[in-house]
């Protein structure tokens, strides 16, 4: 984990209220891995400081402006105004200064002996499925379900695509692709590929269908949780989630920025997911 004082290469709107941003930062790229986070701050902005979790939506190198200049190295964010901080962020500019903490939390672990990998994205929580799709996709058959409420909330799938994924999009209007749930399309992959194993970032009433689903059909599942975070690095507690098995008399808590945010599935206490914070006994 780093701190980064650094500035925007640029920040653009590539879907209404959606922003892709990218930002300097030298060596991030050789830390980071797939379902791992970042916690972003405005270094303009007046108390109380904002810092922000957002997922890692890949990192790169842009050509140096002058030869003998190192290349510059970049992570870039997508994201989705709304509210007090991100709406901030979606008035920043080129060369603007902010700040940058991570690579952050535990991300995602594949295993080696299954051939079939499918990555469930609901809206914005695709972000941190394609680095895992970029790291899998020359060894594994990589499959990307889409789905969005309408065609606004469908971003990035050509990029998916150019990576060699298979991808299916799904929206609840039917502005794009198949109309219906993503899980629908889920149930169908997972007739057909009953060995997969899942990967699952969106909403929590779409990750809980994705469960259900998983655990009825005894198919590993991964899940990137997006618990409200406000410091990102185990210190406030703001983001405990309840453990499988967890009960007044012997509590389980999982710090979703330190143990997470990607969870076995099996690890969570279903039930209570989504549920606000509210108090804990301690911090696994
Ligand atoms: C590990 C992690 C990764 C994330 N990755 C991304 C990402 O890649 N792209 C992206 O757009 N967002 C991501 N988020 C969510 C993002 O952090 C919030 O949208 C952002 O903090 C909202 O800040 P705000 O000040 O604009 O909103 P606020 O003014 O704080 O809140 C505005 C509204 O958004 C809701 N909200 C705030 N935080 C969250 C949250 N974490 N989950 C759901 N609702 C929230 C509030 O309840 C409120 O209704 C991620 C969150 C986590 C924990
Ligand atoms: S966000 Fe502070 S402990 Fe996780």
């Amino acid at each position: 984990m780093q701190n980064y004082k650094t500035i925007i290469l640029s920040n653009q709107e590539v879907s209404p209220d959606y922003f892709r941003m990218r930002i300097l930062a030298p060596g991030f790229g050789a830390k980071a891995k797939s379902g791992q986070f970042l916690m972003f701050r405005v270094q303009r902005s007046l108390p109380p400081l904002l810092r922000r979790p957002f997922g890692i939506f890949r990192t790169g190198h842009l050509a140096p402006d002058c030869e003998g200049m190192p290349p510059k190295e970049y992570v870039e964010i997508l994201y989705k105004c709304v509210g007090r901080g991100t709406n901030i962020m979606c008035e920043l500019h080129e060369g603007d200064h902010v700040e940058l903490l991570g690579p952050l939390g535990k991300g995602f672990e594949h295993d080696p002996d299954k051939q079939d990998k499918i990555l469930v994205g609901g809206g914005i929580g695709l972000v941190p499925l394609f680095m895992l799709a970029s790291e899998l996709v020359e060894e594994y058959n990589v499959r990307l379900l889409m789905g969005g409420r309408t065609r606004d909330d469908i971003l990035a799938v050509t990029e998916f695509e150019r990576l060699g994924v298979e991808t299916y999009v799904s929206t609840d209007d039917g502005s794009l692709g198949e109309e219906g749930f993503v899980t629908e399309v889920l149930k169908r992959k997972l007739k057909k590929y009953p060995e997969a194993e899942v990967f699952a970032c969106g909403p929590t009433p779409m990750l809980k269908a994705v469960n259900e689903i998983c655990s009825q059909q005894k198919v590993a599942l991964q899940v990137s949780l997006e618990e409200h975070m406000a410091c990102g690095v185990g210190a406030c507690l703001g983001c405990v989630v309840k453990g499988a098995g967890h009960t007044e008399e012997n509590p389980s808590y999982l710090c979703t920025c330190k143990v997470g945010p990607v969870f076995q599935a099996e690890r969570l206490d279903w039930s209570a997911i989504g549920e606000a914070n509210d108090s804990c006994g301690g911090c696994a």
